[in-house]
C-alpha cells in the first residue's frame, strides 16, 4: 500500500488491541500510535544500508502454484520477513532497538500482504509493469492498487479506518484462525483475478473504483485485524 492505506491498517489494528498489547505496543514504541509508525519501512527502502529488506515488502510466485509449493527466496520475501519479526517480537532477549525495529517492520508487512499485487507474479513484478491510465494519468496497475484508488476518496485514514464495514461475528472469528500462508495464498488468488481485470494501457475510472472498491476495503480491514490479533498473540 501508500502511506494512506499503512495508516489505516495501522488505525484498525489500534482499534482492536486488547489491554496488554495496547501497553506493550505503546511502551516499545514510546506512545506513537501504530499508524504513525506504519511507512517507517518504506521510509528506509531506499537506503543503501538497509538494501537486504527490499525484498521483504513483497513475494512472486506464479498462478498456478502455492507459497509452499516454490523454494523460499534466500534474499527474503513477505512471508519470511512477517515470521522474523513475530520470533523477534516473542523473544524476551531480543534488546530494545530490535523490538522497536521489528514491530515497525511487521505492521508494514501485514500491511503489505495484504495488497493483493504483494503477493503476484514475477512476469510483471506485482503489476509495476502494466501501464494503465487512470482518470487520464499514466499510472501502473500496481500503483492503482497501493494508493491510486484509496488517495482517490481523498478521506484521511482515520475516517476510512471508521468507516470500513465490520464484518459478522463469524467474520471476525474466522479470521483469527488463518496464519500467514493462508493470508499469502488468499492475496494470491485475488491478484490473479485483478490481473484479469485489466487491458494493458485501459483507460480506468469510476467503473473500476465502483466495482473494486469493496476488495479495498475488506483486505484493509482484515490486514487491521490480523495485525491485532498477531500483537495481542505476542504480548499476552
Ligand atoms: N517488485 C517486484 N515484485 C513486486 C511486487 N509483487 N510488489 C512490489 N514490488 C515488487
Ligand atoms: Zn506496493
Ligand atoms: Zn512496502
Amino acid at each position: 500500500w501508500g502511506k494512506t492505506g499503512h495508516r489505516v491498517v495501522g488505525e484498525v489494528a489500534e482499534m482492536h488491541l486488547k489491554r496488554k498489547a495496547r501497553k506493550m505496543v505503546r511502551k516499545i514504541l514510546k506512545g506513537r500510535s501504530l499508524a504513525s509508525v506504519s511507512n517507517y519501512a518504506d521510509d528506509i527502502k531506499s537506503d543503501t544500508l538497509y538494501r537486504k529488506y527490499y525484498p521483504w515488502h513483497y513475494v512472486n510466485y506464479p498462478a498456478d502454484k502455492t507459497y509452499v509449493q516454490e523454494p523460499p527466496a534466500e534474499e527474503g520475501d513477505i512471508v519470511q520477513a512477517i515470521e522474523t519479526c513475530i520470533a523477534k517480537l516473542r523473544d524476551k532477549n531480543s534488546p530494545e532497538e530490535e523490538q522497536i525495529f521489528y514491530l515497525k517492520m511487521l505492521v508494514h508487512f501485514i500491511g503489505d500482504l495484504h495488497q493483493p499485487l504483494h503477493a503476484g507474479w514475477a512476469e510483471n513484478r506485482g503489476g509495476n509493469d502494466i501501464e494503465i491510465e487512470w482518470f487520464g494519468r499514466e499510472s501502473n496497475l500496481h500503483r492503482l492498487w497501493d494508493s491510486d484508488l484509496i488517495d482517490h476518496f481523498g478521506m484521511s485514514y482515520t475516517e476510512l479506518a471508521r468507516d470500513l464495514p465490520p464484518l459478522s461475528k463469524e467474520g471476525y472469528k474466522a479470521l483469527k484462525q488463518g496464519d500467514v500462508y493462508s493470508w499469502v495464498e488468499e492475496s494470491h488468488r485475488l491478484a490473479t483475478s485483478i490481473y484479469g481485470s485489466v487491458i494493458p494501457g485501459e483507460r480506468l475510472g469510476y467503473r473500476y473504483k465502483y466495482i473494486h472498491w469493496n476488495t479495498v476495503e475488506r483486505q484493509l480491514l482484515k490486514g487491521g485485524v490480523r495485525l491485532a490479533v498477531v500483537l495481542n498473540e505476542i504480548f499476552d
